[in-house]
């Protein structure tokens, strides 16, 4: 998952960044080798979510979803929220086309999703986890991958991803440089997401590696600089809950409908996962 949703090129670049110098000239032969992705299907500037009535299991027989049903408007901010395990992040994988739907019907930017390349799609979404790859280099290096971006736009991503107290484009980063935090990992990886002006966000849980306030700061600032995009949070955690335009509760194999915060104090599966009998609330 580590290069999830970068071009091929710049997944090439990174990983012959990341070889001692000795087998980089055959890194760079398999390069020139490697085939650029189709980017064939045509996409709509607004990208819209829809999946209706979508099974997906991964090994036939255990159904991950049934029935499920998810719309998310272009420009929303959701948050997805449900037991661990029961799907979450596979709704990323579906809607990045790292497997199909098997039933249903599944549109992004009212075009099916069946029609569009991987490259196409992928090149319009940036993933964001905890498990970011950051190789030994400078902040610079790691954040625009092919390094033809400006440093002005890396600074700009360092100070969405609320970094720029704290690193350069400049400082050196890894085991030979500083070694960096959980959270910085994950800032890292925003500003990297950022540099790729994407369509759509999809963050899991990589922002309750941070304190609240910073996790909200962050929240604000993609908002602010991308209005236009829409972001996708799957989070354990119920501090980013309000900030949200709507939340999904996966439960029993679907979604339910997008709950503002104060339908979702209301909702059963919402209650029982918080367990906010057993504090009172
Ligand atoms: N590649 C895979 N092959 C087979 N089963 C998988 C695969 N990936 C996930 N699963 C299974 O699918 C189910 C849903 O996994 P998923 O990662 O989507 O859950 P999640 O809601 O993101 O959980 P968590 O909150 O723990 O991250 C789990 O039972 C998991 O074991
Ligand atoms: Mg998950």
């Amino acid at each position: 998952m580590i290069y999830l949703f970068l071009p091929l090129q710049e997944i090439a670049l990174a990983r012959i960044k990341m070889q001692k110098p000795k087998a980089m000239w055959e890194k760079i032969s398999d390069l020139l080798n490697e085939q650029e992705e189709d980017l064939s299907g045509q996409m709509t500037n607004e990208l819209t979510v829809n999946m209706e009535d979508i099974q997906f299991a991964y090994d036939s027989q255990n159904h991950i979803f049934e029935n499920m049903n998810i719309h998310v408007k272009s420009g929303e901010s959701i948050a997805i929220v449900g037991k661990t395990g029961s799907g979450k992040s596979t709704l990323y994988k579906l809607l990045a086309k790292f497997y199909p739907t098997e039933k249903g019907q599944f549109t992004i930017g009212d075009t099916n999703a069946a029609e569009l390349s991987t490259g196409s799609l992928r090149k319009r979404m940036a993933y964001i986890n905890r498990n970011t790859y950051i190789f030994n280099g400078t902040v610079q290096d790691n954040i625009a991958l092919n390094g033809t971006c400006p440093s002005e736009m890396i600074e700009k991503a360092l100070a969405i991803a609320c970094l720029n107290d704290e690193f350069t484009p400049r400082s050196v980063v890894g085991s030979e440089g500083k070694a960096i935090s959980d959270g910085q990992r994950v800032r890292l990886a925003i500003a990297r997401a950022v540099i790729k002006q994407p369509d759509i966000f999809l963050i899991d849980e990589a922002l309750t590696a941070l304190d609240p306030s910073t996790e909200k700061k962050i929240l604000k600032n993609l908002k602010e600089t991308f209005p236009k995009a829409t972001v996708m949070i799957i989070t354990h955690r119920d501090t980013i809950l309000e900030a949200m335009d709507r939340v999904f509760v996966l439960h029993d194999k679907r979604f339910s409908d997008g709950m503002s915060v104060q339908e979702l104090h209301e909702n059963e599966a919402f209650k029982t996962l918080f367990s906010y009998s057993e504090r009172g609330r």
